[in-house]
């Protein structure tokens, strides 16, 4: 049983101080190694890693081929800029040959775990000396994968598997305690600027999220095109989180006068706390015709363009 820290009970100095301490001493004079996506989890471990343990902290950025346009060179910039070196590792075909043909929801969850853990990052972590991998696992990470709603990417030792066995090496999750309220003001008080600290979050399995049906370069792409207009239109809402989900369904529609059996995409856009329970935002029906007709001007093969409007629950945030 995990005991829960809430924002109200959090003592930023203090648990920033115990978890360094804690990272310290398990790491003891060895290294550890963490995989850093960009996102507000991710991001806060990163720094907790390096101000722990420094240089003997490799941080790498696994290009997976599934995150959103220009991610990779973004989130490295802003980690030179904190001191932080990120190494980029290129893995692009190994996640889309894992996941070529598969289009049920947790077997897709499955290859890239399976693709991300075994094979890219296992193979990093063989080549370094790292005995430890620093995750970013928040409490409703733990909830939702323990309840069997979605399993989360990151989540290991609640679903029974030994990382050490599975993968040959041990996992710390300073974060575990935390939900993401908490874990935005750790990242404030360690210095990420605004733009990490206070990002929307975004999953460990990325676009492939928001992809129903079979992940693929191509899907990859338009569902990448979708969410650059739905980031800049909806960035100034002050929402919880906001997203294009591309379906697998096809609809007839006319472009240039002719029938198109085209693509559909769904937006998202939530008002919540910290994730397990949310509702859509009442965006008014301006900022609807505006993502509407820049999705179908922006990204090729769209023909309809919805806006969900059920609560989580029964609906979670992702549709995958
Ligand atoms: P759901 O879709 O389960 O999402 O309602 C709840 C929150 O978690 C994010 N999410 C993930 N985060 N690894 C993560 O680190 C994952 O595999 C993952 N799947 C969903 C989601 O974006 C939302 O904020």
């Amino acid at each position: 049983m995990i005991k829960e820290i809430t924002l109200q009970e959090l003592n930023t100095p203090e648990f920033i101080g115990t978890k360094v301490e804690e990272i310290r001493k398990a790491v003891g004079d060895g290294n550890a190694i963490n995989a850093l996506s960009g996102g507000v989890d991710s991001s806060v471990v990163t720094m907790l890693g390096h101000k722990a343990l420094g240089h003997r902290l490799k941080t790498v950025f696994i290009e997976n081929g599934l995150m959103r346009a220009g991610e990779s060179v973004q989130v490295a910039g802003f980690f030179e800029e904190l001191g932080v070196v990120v190494d980029v590792v290129d893995a692009r075909q190994e996640f889309f040959a894992a996941l070529q043909g598969i289009s049920d929801p947790e077997e897709k969850r499955e290859a890239i775990t399976q693709t991300f853990y075994k094979n890219v990052f296992g193979r990093i972590i063989r080549e370094s000396s790292a005995k430890f991998l620093l995750q970013g696992t928040i409490l409703t990470d733990v909830d939702e994968t323990v309840a069997g709603i979605k399993r989360q990417h990151n989540v290991f030792e609640q679903l029974g598997i030994d990382p050490q066995e599975a993968f040959g090496y041990r996992i710390l999750e300073p974060l575990i305690q935390l939900r993401k309220d908490g874990v935005r003001k750790v990242g404030k008080a360690l210095g990420l600027p605004k733009e990490l600290f206070d990002r929307i979050p975004f999953p460990g399995p990325a676009l492939a999220a928001r992809v129903i049906g079979e992940v693929t370069p191509e899907r990859i792409e338009t569902a990448r095109k979708a969410t650059l207009v739905v980031e800049r239109t909806l960035k100034n809402t002050k929402t919880f989180q906001y997203m294009a989900i591309l379906h697998e369904d096809r609809v007839t529609g006319i472009r240039d006068g002719k029938r198109d059996f085209g693509q559909q995409i769904e937006i998202r856009c939530w008002d919540s706390i910290d994730a397990r329970k949310a509702t859509p935002a009442r965006l008014s029906f301006e900022i609807l015709e505006q993502l509407s007709q820049e999705i179908i001007h922006e990204v090729p093969g769209i023909v309809s363009v919805t806006y969900n409007i059920a609560t989580k629950p029964p609906s979670t945030i992702e549709a995958v």
